[in-house]
């Protein structure tokens, strides 16, 4: 959908002959505006067995698709609307994140993802779209000391984490350590409280990448790393994810930088699968640590956030650029399951903005690490040329997503694949838990709670076992 609501495009002065030309034109245009104007702000829905007319109003955000407010369309019809994966469905009001999936639009709180990327860094990120602008320098100052000053877990949590098998995969982990968080982090529960609010949010958003690096560890049998408080966020978290006690460890600045500007883009990204999930959890009142962990479970899944560590499994499958056609092929036959991993979305049907960041970043990061060829990226890059040119893919519409470089970055800089939708849940947090405490004070919030089309059996008689009839 394109971007409404804009500023009309500005146009220079008409001359004067065609000025007087166009003046009965724009009497027209004037006397068709004040008609347009007069039209009810509402869509009308007709029952066509019985002719009943139902009017909903039109409610308009900002920028973005008008909206029809269908809250009485149940009480009004005896009807529910249907709409598996909420294509058509707003679920709530929000200001956080805007996108315009039709051109490839990705903006937080006003500001282009680009500019974001480019100027500023995620802590400094994660304040606007806790708060809704930009810092001062003092309010940064204090909230980058709020968020370092709580980066230790308490230390009963090291009993947790060696509760777990070694080869336990890191987002198991993440879903309990940070369901845990509720149990070792229960005072300050009020929600209604805004500083009770604010606290949850900077433990989260401080403890998460600790979290992340111990799921690191466990799985490697090396011993937990303390967090420093000398680092960056992105800094701190490679010292606790790489350094060992045994030797000092030295951050590398552009590999910092680079993680940084990923946490960046994956901040926030309006209504996804994750941010729904916390959303519903959080609906019913339930303690936020407990929200955040429902969240980490959905980004689990492949077709969301896992799909960063399926591109890097299916760029190994593929192995060769000789077999891209195969897979192509495979990806196109509605009787084959498999699909372009890091490929596609709902919302973008235009280049994911955030990929294209991603794939400049990728070739700096391999610069910087010294690494000539990475054959991987070359097989990425082969298989991204291939696809845009296929007709299946360009009919509907299929660009490489924030997935499909990242975990070239990923393994570059010396993560497992498992660790990637780990990394991508440490910069979602911040989203989750400002869409989070957005729902909390909305007044128009309630639980959240679907409907359904049944389609099973209607009512019959409980019929004892001995005269059940065998299948
Ligand atoms: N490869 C091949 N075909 C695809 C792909 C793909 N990656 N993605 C969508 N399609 C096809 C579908 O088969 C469908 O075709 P049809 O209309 O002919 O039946 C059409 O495109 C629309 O696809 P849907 O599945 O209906 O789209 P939906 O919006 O429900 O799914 C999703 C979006 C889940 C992202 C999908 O594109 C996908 O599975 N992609 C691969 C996984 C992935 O990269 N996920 C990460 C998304 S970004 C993120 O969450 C961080």
């Amino acid at each position: 959908m394109a971007k409404q609501n804009m500023p009309a495009a500005k146009t220079k002065p008409a001359k004067a002959a065609s000025a007087k030309a166009n003046s009965g034109k724009a009497t027209a245009v004037k006397a068709d505006a004040a008609k347009a104007a007069a039209k009810p702000e509402t869509v009308t829905f007709i029952d066509n067995r019985t002719g009943k007319r139902f009017d909903y109003p039109i409610i308009k955000g900002t920028v973005g698709p008008d909206v029809v407010d269908i809250r009485k369309f149940y009480g009004d019809t005896g009807m529910f609307t249907y709409d598996p994966g909420y294509g058509s469905t707003g679920s709530c009001s929000s200001s956080i994140t805007y996108i315009d999936g039709d051109v490839g639009i990705l903006e937080y709180r006003g500001y282009p993802i680009e500019q974001l990327a480019e100027h500023s860094h995620f802590l400094e990120v994660a304040y606007l779209l806790l708060s809704g602008e930009l810092p001062t320098a003092k309010e940064l100052r204090e909230f980058e000391d709020s968020i370092t000053h709580h980066t230790m877990l308490q230390e009963q949590i090291h009993f947790f984490f060696r509760g777990f098998r070694r080869d336990s995969h890191p987002m198991a982990l993440m879903v309990a350590a940070v369901g845990s968080l509720a149990a070792f982090y229960h005072d300050y529960l009020d929600f209604h409280d805004p500083k009770d609010r604010m606290i949850a949010s900077h433990r989260l958003i401080s403890k998460i990448p600790t979290i992340a690096a111990w799921a690191y560890k466990y799985s490697q049998g090396q011993p937990f790393m303390y967090p420093r408080n000398d680092l960056d966020y992105a800094g701190n978290f490679l010292h606790m994810t790489f350094a060992t006690p045994c030797e000092t460890y030295k951050v590398n600045p552009v590999l910092a930088r680079a993680l940084d500007r990923l946490f960046i883009l994956h901040a926030d990204h309006e209504q996804n699968a994750s941010t729904s999930t916390v959303r519903l959890a959080g609906s019913s009142g339930a303690n936020p640590f407990a929200c955040i962990s429902a969240g980490i479970a959905s980004l689990w899944g492949p077709a969301h956030g896992g799909a960063n560590e399926a591109v890097l499994d299916m760029l190994t499958q593929i192995g060769d650029r000789n077999r891209i056609p195969e897979f192509i092929k495979r990806a196109k036959d509605k009787n084959d399951p498999f699909r372009l991993m890091g490929f596609g979305h709902r919302v973008y049907k235009n280049y994911d903005p955030r990929a294209k960041i991603i794939q400049r970043s990728c070739h700096d990061v391999l610069d910087e690490l010294g690494i000539r060829k990475e054959p991987l990226l070359d097989l990425a890059m082969e298989l991204e040329r291939i696809a845009l040119e296929d007709d299946y893919f360009v009919e509907h519409k299929l660009y490489p997503n924030v997935d499909f470089y990242s975990g070239i970055i990923y393994k570059a800089m010396g993560f497992p694949n498992s660790m990637f939708t780990a990394m991508f849940a440490i910069a979602r947090t911040v989203g989750w838990i400002a869409q989070w405490a957005e729902m909390m004070v909305d007044s128009e919030s309630r639980i959240g709670r679907p409907r359904q089309r049944f389609i099973g059996a209607t009512r019959r008689n409980y019929v004892p076992i001995s005269r059940r009839k065998a299948k």
